[in-house]
């Protein structure tokens, strides 16, 4: 399959994600139809999406008048003559299995199947997509910030279809980075983890405090902010899931005292700049003031 043969893009899951790569898609001129189960995602997550697209023409150096159609819709059987799905349902491995399946019997043969999961791999759930050698994971950041996407086969995945996948990023203006196998986090998110595991273990074994972690990395970084403003901007209640997450899957003592550590900013509600208050207090957090990173 040629990129050009890609017409009309099928979004499963009209969240966070679906609208985001909904918009990309449209503002890069492909017709994409916008499928969720629930009516009522559906209509806020099109309103959002048709919302995004003007804003994302701009970022893009974009003409929004030369947008593709965004087709919203609960119907599956819409999905009939879509040439690439991209799906962004929650993370749930079975509920993953079972959207594929479904669409495997909707979509033509020669459609390609992606996945924007974050943690799991392609080859959890590849068998039922009905087309193994089709499908592969095709992982988006935030569109709005970055282009950089992973794109990750499995084992038996084509290697022609892994070539047009990164054609087909390129196509809505992304910068695919590609794996060679595949690892969980994929590669970005994989480095990130570890920092932001590393900077709770040295605050949780009380080595330094939170401020001169921040500092040590900007200073050294020249970045504005550091690990712990960052788990800010993430929400504190996801970094301390995805921390216990891993930990017990794991093993990790570690780990689990860094999850340990997190709860009680939880439990208090001290979820990051979404609330107002997390390690720092919003707006204005400490790190963001000039004198910050000189300690004054
Ligand atoms: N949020 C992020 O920052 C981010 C970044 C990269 C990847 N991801 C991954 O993207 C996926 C989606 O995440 P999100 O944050 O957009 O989730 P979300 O909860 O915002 O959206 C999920 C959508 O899927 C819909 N849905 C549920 N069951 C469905 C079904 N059977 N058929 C069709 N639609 C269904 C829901 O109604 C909802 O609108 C997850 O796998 C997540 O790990 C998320």
């Amino acid at each position: 399959m040629n990129i050009e043969d890609i017409k009309k893009v099928l979004i499963i899951g009209s969240g966070t994600m679906g609208q985001q790569i909904g918009a990309v898609c449209a503002v890069h001129g492909l017709d994409v139809v916008l499928y969720d189960v629930s009516a009522d995602a559906l209509k806020n997550g099109a309103a959002r999406t048709e919302k995004l697209v003007p804003k994302l023409a701009q970022i893009y150096g974009r003409d929004p008048k030369s947008a593709g159609r965004i087709i919203p819709t609960t119907d599956p059987n819409e999905a009939s003559d879509v040439d690439f799905v991209s799906e962004s349902v929650p993370e749930d491995p079975s509920l993953k299995e079972k959207i594929f399946t479904q669409f495997n019997g909707i979509c033509p043969g020669r459609a390609i199947f992606t996945t924007n999961t974050s943690s799991l791999l392609p080859s959890m759930i590849a068998d039922k997509t009905g087309r193994p050698d089709r499908f592969a994971a095709l992982h988006f950041h935030d569109v709005r910030v970055t282009r950089i996407v992973d794109v990750m086969p499995h084992k038996g995945t084509s290697p022609e279809i892994t070539e047009t996948v990164s054609g087909f990023a390129r196509r809505i203006g992304q910068i695919p980075v590609r794996l060679n196998k595949e690892n969980h986090g994929y590669i970005f998110n994989a480095m990130f983890m570890n920092l932001l595991a590393s900077a709770l273990t040295l605050w949780t074994r009380d080595v330094a405090s939170i401020q001169d972690i921040d500092r040590s990395w900007m200073g050294v970084m020249h970045t504005p902010i550091g690990p712990f403003g960052l788990m800010d901007q993430i929400g504190i209640d996801t970094v301390h899931k995805l921390t216990e997450y891993w930990a017990k899957k794991t093993d990790n003592r570690q780990g689990m005292a860094n999850a340990e550590k997190l709860k009680p900013y939880v439990t208090g509600g001290k979820l990051g700049a979404k609330t107002g208050e997390g390690f720092y207090k919003y707006p204005g957090p400490e790190y963001s003031a000039k004198s910050f990173v000189e300690g004054s």
